[in-house]
């Protein structure tokens, strides 16, 4: 069963907000100055600190969080320091027709581990709409949260495989991949279950 996202952040019950940005987001933002550029988009953003940190690094950029959770919003929206760093409150399934390929850059950091695993077709479609025709979707994905005991089994987060993600963004070839990697930083515990794909919108 899925959660209900938005009572999690009423109840501060978000073990997975470590209260600053994706540590191999922020390696590669270093080493890739300049790379993300233009409008880019940030499904399931919880609490804005990927969105704060891409419009920081990136001030050519205007990066745009959204997420189910009004909560999560509001949160973001209160700690809001950049004038490129915006927030929706938006499910990534039903997004608004003006994003339709809107975005030059897809940021994607535990958000398709978190939605139930008959939704990812649903996931691809999504970012393939979104996504201009040329545009990058890059990607951490957290591959074996079962590991941590501390998280029940059947999730969310659910269990993710890199073939599993390679195949469902190659099937229907609206997609071409440039680059799968593990990264070279993480959030400790994450050794090891974290890896980085990069796919271009065909
Ligand atoms: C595990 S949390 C990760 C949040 C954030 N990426 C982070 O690392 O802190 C998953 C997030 O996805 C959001 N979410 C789940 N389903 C969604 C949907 N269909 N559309 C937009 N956001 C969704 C949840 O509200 C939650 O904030």
């Amino acid at each position: 069963m899925q959660p209900d996202w938005d009572q999690r952040y009423r109840q501060g019950d978000t073990p997975w907000d470590k209260g600053h940005a994706s540590p191999a987001l922020i390696h590669w933002l270093k080493n890739y100055p300049g790379r993300i550029s233009g409008h880019v988009l940030i499904p399931g953003c919880g609490a804005g600190h990927d969105v704060r940190a891409i419009a920081d690094v990136e001030p050519a950029s205007a990066a745009l969080g959204v997420d189910l959770s009004p909560t999560a919003i509001a949160t973001c929206q209160q700690n809001k320091v950049h004038d490129n760093e915006q927030y929706q409150q938006a499910d990534l399934f039903q997004l608004p027709w003006k994003f339709h390929a809107a975005f030059d850059w897809v940021w994607e950091h535990t958000c398709y581990c978190a939605i139930d695993p008959s939704k990812r077709p649903q996931y691809v479609s999504a970012i393939a709409s979104a996504l201009k025709r040329g545009g990058t979707f890059l990607g951490i994905f957290y591959l074996n949260p079962h590991i941590d005991t501390t998280i029940p089994n059947d999730g969310p987060p659910h269990g993710t495989s890199i073939q599993e993600v390679e195949s469902l963004f190659l099937g229907d070839r609206e997609f071409a991949l440039l680059d799968s990697k593990k990264p070279n930083a993480c959030y400790p515990g994450r050794e090891d279950r974290e890896h980085i794909l990069q796919f271009q919108r065909v």
